[in-house]
């Protein structure tokens, strides 16, 4: 079956129609933020950002186990997954949250109206590949929507919040990605917070993924701290393509910062720019470090999205450099901004835990054949500790130097590509 993939602006105009648009540029730079103190969704989750799989962009809807068996939206997918999370160490850097997304259930309801895995696919149920999942010291995500259908056509939530929360929680799923599609405005906003309320009620830690903020045209910082109030992550842009363009698009939109939503991230709630491609078909070497490296700056989830039993070996290094992994992870849960433009590079900031530290991005977003070559001061970059920095390579793990705030230093960067310093105070 083939799913129209969504695209970022769902602008409802009444409670039974949806329809999809992409604002002007002039929106994005029209809107103008109120700063507002927010607080998060307290219910111990994401107090950094999940780790984990999540099988919509490589595995999409492909129900078809006849031809396809070992690709297939089927429990026989996610174990081998989980196993491989498990053999080739993925797991114990952090990735724990094995997500089924949509197309996983029956198209219809049980006769008491439960939620009911497609019997063919899931033959062993869902208690069972979350037992599965437990016992290797991972966690099973699932996927639902807050309309009448996913937006794959199978059943959705409306009406039906507290039962499907009990049933999520009984089957021991730690993970709900919860989407927006068949849905208005007006429900979206009343059902987003009520389902949150039902996962609470469960008594089960379920991760709360949402969807709302990529439905909603205006999203101003006041939405964004409904996301954060009742989410613990929530997806606010197009879904991610295997492509550079799709990459590239995320990366321009978390630098406009529409509604100053790099504000509201932080531990318990995080912004979710959708999943990694690394791994898959499209991403040069370069490319995919520039994933890893901005999804690490922008503190986002890290769910990669690609076939871990078949994963290219530089690939799976960057998935596990542990360094990148440890600015994601930082326990201060800053999402980076951007700071400046320096010839074609963008630098980006992030501060780290450890006090007057930072993360620097340095990216090339365009082609060509040599590498660009900066040279600039850490004063240029707001960085004022006047005893200097320790500069290292976070990729590769290499020191570079000691610098006084004026002393000049260059760096390189390839075409598509990036390098990321961890500057910590002297
Ligand atoms: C939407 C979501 C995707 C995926 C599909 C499933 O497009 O944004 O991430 O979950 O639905 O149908």
């Amino acid at each position: 079956m083939s799913v129209q993939r969504r695209k970022l602006y769902h602008c409802t105009t009444n409670a039974n129609s949806q329809t999809k648009m992409r604002p002007p540029l002039s929106l994005y730079i029209c809107v103008v933020a109120v700063f507002r103190a927010t607080h998060g969704l307290d219910n111990g989750l994401a107090l950094t950002p999940p780790m984990g799989f999540l099988s919509w962009e490589r595995f999409g809807c492909n129900v078809d186990c006849q031809r396809d068996p070992d690709n297939c939206i089927s429990e026989r997918l996610y174990r081998s997954i989980a196993d491989v999370m498990v053999s080739d160490g993925y797991r114990d850097l952090g990735y724990v949250y094995v997500n089924i997304d949509d197309c996983w259930s029956a198209k219809s309801r049980d006769q008491q109206g439960n939620l009911q895995p497609d019997p063919d696919r899931f033959p062993s149920g869902m208690l069972n590949l979350s037992s599965y999942m437990h016992s290797r010291g991972l966690k099973l995500g699932i996927y639902g929507d807050v309309g009448t259908e996913t937006c794959g056509g199978y059943p959705g939530s409306q009406n039906f919040l507290q039962q499907d929360a009990q049933t999520f929680a009984d089957w021991g799923i730690d993970l709900l990605k919860f989407d927006g599609c068949h849905s208005s405005r007006e429900n979206l906003a009343k059902y987003y917070p009520e389902m949150s309320r039902q996962l609470n009620r469960t008594g089960r830690s379920i991760l709360y993924s949402c969807s709302w903020a990529s439905y909603d045209i205006l999203n101003t910082q006041r939405m964004y701290e409904s996301n954060k109030k009742y989410c613990n992550t929530w997806r606010n842009f197009f879904d991610i393509q295997d492509s550079w363009r799709s990459v590239l698009e995320v990366i321009f939109y978390y630098g406009i910062d529409l509604g100053n939503f790099s504000g509201v991230a932080g531990p318990g709630g995080f912004n979710d720019p959708d999943q990694l491609v690394i791994g898959d078909f499209s991403l040069s070497y370069d490319q995919e470090k520039v994933q890893f490296g901005m999804w690490a700056m922008f503190a986002a989830p890290l769910y990669i999205s690609a076939d871990l039993r078949t994963m290219r070996p530089e690939a799976k290094a960057i998935l596990q450099n542990r360094n990148v992994i440890a600015i994601n992870q930082d326990p201060r849960g800053q999402q980076a901004s951007f700071q400046i433009k320096i010839e074609n590079i963008q630098v980006w900031t992030k501060a780290l835990s450890f006090p007057g530290s930072y993360a620097i991005a340095f990216l090339n977003p365009e082609s060509g054949g040599t590498p660009t070559s900066v040279t600039l001061t850490l004063s240029q970059i707001k960085l004022t500790n006047q005893n200097g920095y320790n500069i290292s390579d976070v990729f590769d793990d290499t020191p570079i130097g000691t610098y006084k705030i004026a002393d000049k230093f260059s760096i390189s960067v390839n075409p598509e590509g990036i390098v990321l310093l961890k500057i910590v105070p002297l």
